[in-house]
């Protein structure tokens, strides 16, 4: 019996799902533990895990209402996920009184608490009540959406707008239970006792699912939290790493999380205590410092001072803080004066006022029209490259590094009540004292902590991101990102905890845990930000990550230690107990996996922008040697050289031994899901041969959009696709012949179009035209992948056969073939009586209409549909070819150029009336009818919708022939006036409406 999954796949509801955890920023489960980059939605984890488990049935509409109601996705579980939240002050009623006094103040949360705070607090009232004060309490929610008509009445992506995700609520309700198991024949009322009765059906026991590339953990923690056994491992040990916590601090129950809890609490009070000992945080004033704000600064060749360096100086946008610079008789280091502005004057600032760094040039602050490139400035042969002993810049560097600005908090009574009050001042004397006596403390220490592992001590190893460090600072150890500040302090953290004296794996992750947190937030690549709304605008840190790259500063935020209890404090635990089955996480490279799974879901790097084995070394460095401790069988390293990476050679042929090797670790019923985020589906022509020569076959894909770039989902610009490729083991190696394989692939994708067709009538469009592309492919590789070789040939062989630029095997010709079948099959809505009679770059323009009018900008889409109709060139058709912008030439927007005559038509009269005609090699659309009846349209609306003058176009240019073709000119022109009532098309109102009006002159236009 097929799995769900192989049949068919909610994509549209997912896809909206997705999208709502992703923009779930700090809401999302994973991420806090730990930044790790690529991580997959756990909603798209946990819909590929249940749909490869699920039988699917010869009744695909009950199959997909069933798949639905167990991921609460169906109508009546969005409605019971659209609760609303529970009253602040129905939280502070059921708070036991330690909590209220701790969090509450009269009226709602005490000041100052994060969302995640907050969030920590209601899970921690949560499990402290019994089941009817439970729902007594849920019992208060109130919906945003009171009503279910108005509800139900909404798209799925506006409905769930106002629900909680399927991952934070229970599950199915009772009467949906019921259904379930009716359908299915189970007798389960969780997700768990679903999961091992399916899994106990086609396995025999509780399925067990691996990932080799597990990364962040997204793939064993949501498969582990469903009821499966989960396996997983990474390479990198960062992500080994974090896979565990999640299945075992995060995933580990309450007792477990309560323990780290209060052990980061103790480290915590012991580090403050030490800190404040040393003095090195606290001023004569009372007050506590909360930012120090550093940058580098230069003495160029022919200035006498050393130029402090920063894109602008604007430090607190809503106090109008920024910084001047004074020049002092004395020193060559300028004096910063800290000083409020008017709203004016900080609008100059902001718009880069006093900047000393404007496109890669260092200004003069005293005279603008003075400028060095910071290129040239550090030096023929580059920057002092710094030894490992380097804290800070030696004197004869040419970046050195200051301190310019603190901010300063402390807490008075007014009313009766505290508050806080904060203030930005220059540094003083004392404070370039506490700036000596860090230094002094660290030196002390460096040597014994770099041994013992609490601070960084390997160095940096060359490569695409690190190599930007290098270069543009010439920090050659992980230490040197750091200010010695930064370095003391997490450093004194390790020592507090003690994790040299234990080999507690809990203490030790938990540890490792939090100076990842610290060293993401707090080093020299952290900007200072000072407008940031969540801050309240008052200026806040950004994270090193805030991209995939190690971007060196020239102005930089440092964190007290005050700040940084809430990074590392742990509160991303929120009670979260994974059913405890055997799980295990390994790091090793994917080829030597000695594991067996059921399935495998993976989501490997491709071609992908992120290095992960260089940017993972950064958090690595931190704790490297405590690892080792934790984790003994684990490398201690990122191992670069076995990671799999690029597109090329390399790539295929590590990816074909892996997927070899993960195919000879399942049983013949498993099934395997490989995920890629795809930038061009004629990659997967590519993989699909990788997945093909490893001895597996394809059985479906699907696309969801995951990611979030920039717009939304409702928009359809910038969201990526995932593309889940579903496959098995190839069983039998049957031969294949190339011309039996055209008719299959040709079936095949017309079978699999009509069933998604199918799927899509009379409900809200599942897929979209990516979606059929992406099928007809998958069609294509399901027949092909069937055979162990074709006409006689090896298909690893073909994979790597070397092939000059553009030469296409005639596997990959088979596939591209398949995308053509489904571009035919796929006729716009109203154009079916016309479609055979147009030549094939019509048909292109005309379903590029058609999907933008559906909202495809992506340019990619619009190059693979050219593909499909063989079009080579589409550039003199489109109006607009940005990425994410794409649209075609409305009618009038091809104006007169560019016609050449239509090859039954009239030439003579086509030139001697517009003198135009094209000269040269003309496009193919040129002379096509549909670019003349183009053209009319315009003459029509030129002409203030007088359809006369587009009439006789029409008949000088067609002569004879005009009759024959009249009958299809109107209902193309019918279907081009529909254009401008659709949304997004407004540019086509004009065209559409002289198109209406041309076609009534047609249809009563007679010899
Ligand atoms: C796209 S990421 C996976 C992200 C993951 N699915 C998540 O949700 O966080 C790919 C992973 O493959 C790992 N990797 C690269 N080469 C590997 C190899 N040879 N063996 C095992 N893992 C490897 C990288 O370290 C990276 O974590």
């Amino acid at each position: 019996m097929p799995a769900f999954i192989e049949t068919q796949f909610p994509i549209a509801r997912l896809s909206a799902e997705a999208y709502k955890e992703r923009k779930g920023a700090s809401s999302q489960t994973l991420p806090k533990l730990g930044k790790w980059w690529g991580r997959k939605p756990l909603i798209l984890v946990r819909a590929a895990i249940l749909g490869m488990l699920l039988p699917a049935s010869d009744n695909p509409k009950k199959d997909r209402e069933i798949f639905l109601k167990i991921l609460t996705m169906d109508d009546d579980g969005a409605w019971q996920r659209c609760k609303g939240e529970i009253p602040v002050a129905a939280w502070r009623e059921a708070a036991t009184d330690d909590i209220r006094d701790e969090y509450f103040g009269a009226r709602g949360f005490r000041q100052g608490l994060s969302d995640e705070e907050k969030e920590v607090v209601c899970a921690r009232i949560w499990e402290s009540l019994d089941d009817d004060q439970r729902k007594a309490l849920d019992d208060q929610r109130r919906r945003p959406v009171p009503d279910r008509a108005e509800f139900d009445a909404l798209s799925y992506a506006e409905r769930i707008r106002h629900c909680e995700r399927p991952e934070n609520v229970r599950g199915p309700v009772e009467s949906a239970w019921i259904e379930i198991n009716e359908h299915l024949g189970t007798t389960a009322t969780n997700l768990s006792e679903l999961v091992q009765q399916l899994g106990q059906r086609t396995f025999g026991h509780t399925p067990r699912v691996g990932d080799c590339f597990c990364g962040g953990g997204s793939i064993p923690f949501e498969a582990a939290r469903i009821g499966c056994q989960a396996f997983g491992s990474d390479l990198n040990p960062v992500a080994s790493l974090l896979t565990w916590a999640s299945l075992n601090l995060l995933g580990g129950g309450r007792e477990v999380q309560e323990k780290v809890r209060r052990r980061q609490e103790e480290f915590f009070v012991a580090a403050d205590r030490q800190i404040t000992e040393w003095g090195i945080e606290h001023n004569d004033r009372g007050e506590r410092a909360e930012a120090f704000l550093y940058c580098v600064e230069v003495k160029p060749e022919g200035c006498d001072y050393y130029i402090p360096l920063a894109p602008s100086w604007v430090i607190s946008e809503k106090y109008r803080i920024v910084v001047t610079w004074r020049k002092d008789p004395d020193s060559d280091r300028l004096n910063p004066k800290v000083i409020t502005v008017s709203e004016e004057e900080l609008k100059l600032f902001k718009d880069k006022k006093g900047a000393t760094v404007i496109d890669s040039r260092v200004i003069d602050p005293f005279n603008p029209n003075r400028s060095w490139s910071i290129e040239a400035l550090r030096g023929p042969g580059g920057l002092r490259r710094w030894t490992n002993d380097d804290l800070v810049p030696r004197p004869e560097d040419v970046f050195q590094e200051r301190l310019y600005c603190i901010r300063w908090i402390k807490t008075v009574i007014k009313n009766g009540k505290p508050k806080e009050i904060r203030r930005y001042a220059a540094p003083e004397a004392g404070d370039l004292a506490r700036e000596e006596k860090v230094l002094e403390l660290l030196s002390e220490r460096f040597v014994d902590w770099q041994q013992k592992g609490f601070i960084p001590s390997k160095a940096i190893i060359s490569g695409y991101n690190t190599d930007q460090p290098i270069r543009e600072r010439g920090w050659t150890h992980w230490h040197h990102l750091f200010t010695p500040r930064q370095l003391l302090v997490h450093g004194l953290f390790s020592l507090v905890a003690g994790v040299n004296e234990t080999k507690d794996v809990y203490k030790i992750v938990a540890n490792s845990i939090s100076l990842a947190a610290c060293s993401n937030w707090n080093s020299k690549l952290c900007q200072w930000l000072p407008h940031l709304a969540a801050s309240g605008g008052i200026g806040a840190f950004a994270q090193t990550f805030y991209n995939q790259a190690l971007n060196t500063l020239f102005n930089w935020g440092v964190r007290s230690t005050t700040t940084l209890e809430k990074l590392s404090g742990f509160s991303y635990l929120n009670s979260l107990a994974l059913p405890q089955l055997k799980h295990l996480v390994a790091s090793i490279d994917a080829r030597d996996i000695t594991e067996t799974c059921d399935l495998w879901v993976t989501d490997p790097p491709y071609a992908d922008a992120v290095n992960y084995h260089e940017l993972g070394d950064f958090f690595l460095a931190w704790y490297d040697k405590q690892l080792a401790r934790a984790f003994p069988e684990w490398p201690s390293d990122a191992r670069a050289e076995l990671a799999v990476r690029g597109d090329g050679e390399y790539f295929r042929r590590s990816m074909v031994e892996i997927y070899k090797n993960l195919a000879r670790h399942m049983p013949d019923s498993g099934l395997q899901m490989v995920m890629f985020t795809h930038q061009d589906p004629a990659v997967w022509a590519d993989l699909g041969m990788i997945l093909w020569a490893a001895g597996l076959k394809a059985i479906a894909a699907w696309t969801i959009s995951t990611e979030t770039e920039a717009a939304g989902i409702k928009k359809g610009n910038y969201v990526q696709g995932t593309v889940c490729l579903v496959l098995r083991k190839r069983l039998a190696n049957e031969p294949g012949f190339l011309d039996e394989a055209h008719a299959l692939v040709e079936d095949e994708v017309k079978r699999q179009i009509a069933s998604m067709q199918a799927l899509d009538e009379g409900g809200e469009p599942n897929f979209n035209d990516a979606d059929y592309q992406l099928a007809a492919y998958a069609a294509a590789l399901k027949v092909l992948t069937q055979y162990g070789t074709l006409d006689g040939r090896d298909v690893e062989h073909e994979v790597f056969a070397v092939r000059a630029r553009n030469e296409k095997s005639d596997f990959q010709a088979l596939i591209e073939r398949a995308l053509s079948i489904a571009c035919d099959t796929l006729v716009p809505r109203g154009l079916e009586a016309s479609w055979r009679s147009l030549s094939l770059v019509e048909r292109y323009y005309l379903r590029a209409l058609d999907i933008e009018s559906r909202g495809e900008r992506r340019k990619g889409m619009y190059e693979e549909l050219a593909r499909g109709f063989g079009v080579t060139d589409i550039r003199p058709l489109l109006k607009s070819d940005k990425a994410n912008g794409a649209r075609m030439h409305i009618a009038s927007g091809f104006g007169a150029t560019g016609l050449s005559a239509p090859k039954d038509g009239n030439t003579a009269v086509l030139s001697a009336r517009r003198g135009r005609t094209a000269t040269g090699a003309a496009h193919p659309f040129a002379s096509s009818p549909l670019r003349h009846l183009l053209f009319a349209i315009r003459e029509t609306s030129a002409s203030v919708n007088n359809p006369e003058t587009g009439r006789q176009y029409l008949r000088d240019t067609f002569g004879q022939g005009y009759w024959g073709q009249r009958e299809h000119f109107i209902a193309l022109l019918e279907w081009l006036a529909n254009l401008g009532n659709t949304e997004g098309m407004h540019e086509w109102i004009n065209d559409s409406e002289a198109a209406r009006i041309l076609a009534g002159r047609l249809r009563n236009d007679h010899p």
